[in-house]
C-alpha cells in the first residue's frame, strides 16, 4: 500500500482547539498509511489582491503555498463559526487559491471534518468549505461524512489525543477511507495520462507511416 503526505489545516487558532487535537490524533495514528503535517495558518496576512501583482510575495504566502504544493492530498479539520468557516480558515483557501491561475490546491484530493461541541457538528462549515473545494477543482471524499458532534475535552487523554472509544474509531476509519481516496484519485489519474500517452504514440506512428 502506498504512503501518501497528508497536509493536515486546521480552521481554529485556539490553543486548546478540539479541532486540532482531532488533527494531532490523526497524525499520531499507525497503520493508515498516511504521513501527516499540520500546516499552520495563523500567520497569514489578510489576502489582499494588491500582493497578486508583487513580485516579492509575503514570507508566510511563499512558506504556506510550497506546503500544500508538496501534499498528495489535504485534510481540513474545521470548527463552525457562526453556522460557516472561520475567516482564518477562508483566508488561507484565498491565499492558496491566487494569483489567478497559480492555486495550489487544483486537483488535490482533500477531505472535511469539523467538530463542535454542539450536537450538529459543525455541518454548515463543513459543506461551506465543501463547496469552496468543488469550485478549487479538489475532489472532495464523500463518505464517511463527518460531522462530529458532542466533541468535548473529555473526548481527549492527558496527551492530547482522541481516548478510546467511538470517536476515535470513527477518525481511524475516516484516515483508512480517505488513503483510499487519494489512493483512487491519483491511481486513476496516472491510468489517464498513460493512456494519453499511449494514444498520442499511437497517432504518430499512424501519421509516420
Ligand atoms: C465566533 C464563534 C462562533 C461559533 N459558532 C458556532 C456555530 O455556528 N456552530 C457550532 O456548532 N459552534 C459554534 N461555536 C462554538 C465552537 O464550536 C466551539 O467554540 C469550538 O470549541 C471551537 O472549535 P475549536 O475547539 O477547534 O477551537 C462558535 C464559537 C465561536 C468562538
Amino acid at each position: 500500500m502506498a504512503n501518501y503526505k497528508i497536509a493536515i489545516i486546521v480552521g481554529s487558532l485556539r490553543k486548546e482547539s478540539l479541532n486540532r487535537k482531532i488533527a494531532r490524533s490523526m497524525c499520531a495514528m499507525r497503520g493508515d498509511n498516511l504521513e501527516c503535517t499540520m500546516v499552520e495558518i495563523g500567520d497569514l496576512p489578510l489576502y489582499n489582491q494588491d500582493y497578486d501583482l508583487q513580485k516579492q510575495q509575503p514570507e508566510p504566502y511563499v512558506r504556506f503555498r510550497e506546503q500544500v504544493s508538496a501534499a498528495d492530498g489535504i485534510l481540513f479539520c474545521t470548527p463552525e463559526y457562526n453556522r460557516g468557516v472561520p475567516g482564518v480558515l477562508k483566508n488561507a483557501i484565498d491565499v492558496g487559491s491566487r494569483p489567478y491561475g497559480r492555486s495550489v490546491w487544483d486537483r488535490k484530493p482533500a477531505a472535511i471534518i469539523s467538530a463542535s461541541p454542539g450536537s450538529i457538528g459543525g455541518f454548515g462549515a463543513n459543506h461551506e468549505l465543501r463547496q469552496a473545494c468543488v469550485f478549487l477543482n479538489m475532489p472532495v471524499m464523500q463518505q464517511p461524512e463527518a460531522y462530529l458532534g458532542h466533541v468535548s475535552d473529555d473526548s481527549f487523554g492527558e496527551d492530547g489525543c482522541l481516548k478510546d472509544g467511538p470517536l476515535k474509531d470513527l477518525v481511524f476509519k475516516l484516515a483508512h477511507a480517505f488513503h483510499d481516496w487519494v489512493d483512487t484519485i491519483l491511481h486513476a489519474r496516472e491510468l489517464l495520462e498513460h493512456d494519453a500517452a499511449r494514444e498520442e504514440r499511437a497517432a504518430k506512428r499512424k501519421q509516420n507511416a
